[in-house]
C-alpha cells in the first residue's frame, strides 16, 4: 500500500513525497510580466512539495488575461524565473511551469496594442477579469482563423524551450478550466466549422497539436497536461459528451507517454459532484492506455482524502491548492496532523509579502 509521503517516480522526475502544491495564480508579477523576487521566497518556502506545478503562465503577451500574471516567453521573464527554480532545487524540491493561454478571459487593455483577445469563437464569455482599473467584464474575442494556429502551437512551443531555459523539470500544459484550449475543447463554446471544430477528434486537435510541440521540445517524461472535464469555470458550459471527448483525448495522447495526467474533479475550487461524471473510469482508461503515466487528483482534498485515495491506489500524486497558499510546510503539517493555517482570501490576488509570503511554519523553513 503506497503512503502520501512515501517518494514516486514520475517521468523523467523523481519526487520525495506525493504531495503536489496545485498550480495558483498570485497576480504579484513585476513590469513586463516578469515574476517578482518574491516569488523566490514563496516558492523556496514552499519546496517540501513533492511536486509545485507553478502559478499559471502566459505562454506569450496575446495570452495574458489578468493584471500582474507571470510570463513564460521573455529574456527577462526567463532570467526572473530561473531564480525560482534554483531556489527551489536547493531546497531540493521539483517544479514545473503552467503554460497558459488565456484565450477569450481576457480584456482588450491587458492585450498587445489593445485589440481584441482570440478564442475559438467571437462570442463573448460571461464574465469578469481584474485589469488596470480594477473587476471589468471579459472583452468580446476575435475567432482565430485556421491559418493562425501553427503560430499558437509554435508560442506553447517556444514558452516550453523558455520553460527548460529558465531550469524548470519540466511543464504542465493547462488544458481546464475555460482557457484557450478548453475553448477549443467544448462544444459549448466552440462554434468553428474548421478542421477544429465540430466532431470530438476535430474539437481536441490544437490540444493535441499543443502536447506534441511541447513534448518535442521537453520530451514527455518531464510533460504533463491539466484537464477540468466539468468544472464551470470562466463560463465553460457543460460539453455535452465529457466523457467521450476525454476518452479521446486519453487515447490520442498515449503515444506521447506524458508524465502524468492532472484531474480537477467537479467545479475547480467548488463542488465535487457539479456534474455527473466517472473520473474513476477515466483513470482506468489512462492507466490502461499511459501504464507510464502518473494520475494527479485536485479539488477540495483534505488530508484523510489524501492519504485514503493514495492508500487505495486510486491517484498517484494529490495536489493541494488553496492549503498550499496558507501553509508552506504544508507536507510537514500532513505528517505530523498539525493544525493548517486559515487562509486570508482578500490577500490572493495582487498585493506584495502579506498574505504571500508571512504565512508561518510550524518550523523556521531551513530549519
Ligand atoms: C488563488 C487561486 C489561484 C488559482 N490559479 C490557478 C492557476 O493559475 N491555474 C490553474 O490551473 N488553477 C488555478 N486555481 C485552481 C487551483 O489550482 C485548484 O484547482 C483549486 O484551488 C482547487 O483545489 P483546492 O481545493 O486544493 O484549493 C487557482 C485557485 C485559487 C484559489
Amino acid at each position: 500500500m503506497s503512503s502520501l509521503f512515501d517518494p514516486i517516480r514520475i517521468g523523467e522526475l523523481a519526487l520525495a513525497n506525493r504531495i503536489v502544491m496545485a498550480p495558483l495564480t498570485r497576480n504579484r508579477a513585476a513590469a513586463r510580466q516578469v515574476p517578482s523576487d518574491l516569488a523566490v521566497t514563496y516558492y523556496a518556502q514552499r519546496a517540501s512539495a513533492g511536486l509545485i506545478v507553478s502559478e499559471a503562465s502566459q505562454i506569450s503577451a496575446e495570452g495574458q488575461g489578468y493584471l500582474d500574471s507571470p510570463g513564460i516567453y521573455s529574456r527577462e521573464q526567463v532570467a526572473a524565473w530561473k531564480k525560482v527554480t534554483e531556489a527551489v532545487h536547493a531546497r531540493g524540491g521539483k517544479i514545473v511551469v503552467q503554460l497558459w493561454h488565456v484565450g477569450r478571459i481576457s480584456h482588450v487593455s491587458l492585450q498587445p496594442g489593445g485589440i481584441a483577445p482570440v478564442s475559438s469563437t467571437a462570442r463573448r464569455a460571461n464574465g469578469k477579469t481584474f485589469t488596470r482599473d480594477g473587476f471589468a467584464p471579459v472583452s468580446e474575442p476575435r475567432a482565430l482563423r485556421t491559418d493562425e494556429l501553427p503560430r499558437i502551437v509554435a508560442d506553447y512551443r517556444h514558452a516550453a524551450r523558455c520553460a527548460m531555459e529558465a531550469g524548470f523539470d519540466g511543464v504542465e500544459v493547462h488544458g481546464a478550466n475555460g482557457y484557450l484550449l478548453d475553448q477549443f475543447l467544448r462544444d459549448s463554446i466552440n462554434d468553428r466549422d474548421d478542421d477544429y471544430g465540430g466532431p470530438i477528434a476535430n474539437r481536441a486537435r490544437l490540444l493535441i497539436e499543443v502536447m506534441e510541440a511541447v513534448t518535442a521540445e521537453v520530451g514527455s517524461g518531464r510533460t504533463g497536461l491539466r484537464i477540468s472535464p466539468v468544472t464551470p469555470s470562466n463560463d465553460a458550459g457543460q460539453d455535452s459528451d465529457p466523457r467521450a471527448l476525454f476518452d479521446h483525448v486519453i487515447d490520442r495522447l498515449a503515444p506521447l507517454k506524458l508524465a502524468f495526467l492532472h484531474v480537477i474533479e467537479g467545479a475547480t475550487g467548488g463542488a465535487r459532484d457539479i456534474a455527473p461524471f466517472d473520473f474513476e473510469a477515466l483513470r482506468r482508461r489512462f492507466k490502461a492506455l499511459h501504464p507510464q503515466g502518473a494520475w494527479m487528483v485536485n479539488n477540495g482534498y483534505h488530508r484523510q482524502m489524501a492519504i485514503d485515495v493514495i492508500a487505495s491506489g486510486r491517484a498517484d500524486l494529490v495536489a493541494f491548492g488553496r492549503p498550499f497558499i496558507a501553509n508552506p510546510d504544508l507536507v510537514q503539517r500532513l505528517r505530523v496532523d498539525a493544525p493548517l493555517n486559515p487562509l486570508r482570501t482578500s490577500l490572493l490576488y495582487g498585493g506584495g509579502a502579506e498574505g504571500y509570503t508571512d504565512y508561518p511554519s510550524l518550523e523556521p523553513v531551513g530549519a
